[in-house]
């Protein structure tokens, strides 16, 4: 079950929301954020919070490609696959954080850590190649830069391991 404070704080959110659906998202989001992924236990809990029917929250996070139904890791990596981004090198991006990562698009790493999965433009073309990283976006995507954003994204799960 999510904390009781920010259980407090989603259902106040939703009161002062003019209609309950319209934080559909941000309650999801906030509960994804709580378990991992959207699991049948933190639907529940979404749709007594919306005060919506389980099966409506069901559509509305089938229709939404941020919300995972299905266990991801702690970072979900999602490359944009659009064609600014294939034409400025996201291949090679492509192939330096699967190899880096050691798993394929659609795929979470053993440890847990970091899925790999496409997104359609994320209107960062300007400085594409990019990527979101949960809700992170970044671009002039090199070899390099992707090693410096994977190594910084070790170290922030292991000093949040440690205060756990
Ligand atoms: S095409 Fe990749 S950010 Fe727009």
């Amino acid at each position: 079950m999510v904390p009781s404070r920010l259980r407090d704080e989603l259902r106040e959110s939703v009161v002062r929301a003019e209609h309950p659906r319209e934080k559909a998202v941000d309650v999801m989001f906030a509960l994804q954020d709580h378990y991992g992924y959207m699991n049948d236990r933190a639907m529940a809990e979404a749709a007594e919070i919306l005060g919506m029917t389980p099966l409506e929250l069901e559509e509305l996070a089938t229709f939404y490609d941020f919300i995972y139904r299905e266990p991801v890791g702690k970072y979900v990596i999602r490359v944009c696959d659009s064609a600014v981004c294939w034409m400025n090198g996201l291949e090679s991006v492509l192939d330096h954080l699967q190899s880096r990562l050691g798993i394929s698009t659609g795929e979470t790493t053993p440890d847990g850590l970091f899925t790999l999965l496409p997104v359609c433009c994320i209107g960062y073309c300007d400085r594409s190649p990019a990527m979101l990283v949960n809700r992170k976006v970044y671009g002039n995507l090199t070899g390099e830069r992707i090693d410096e954003i994977l190594e910084d994204l070790r170290r922030q799960a292991a000093l949040s391991q440690r205060n756990d």
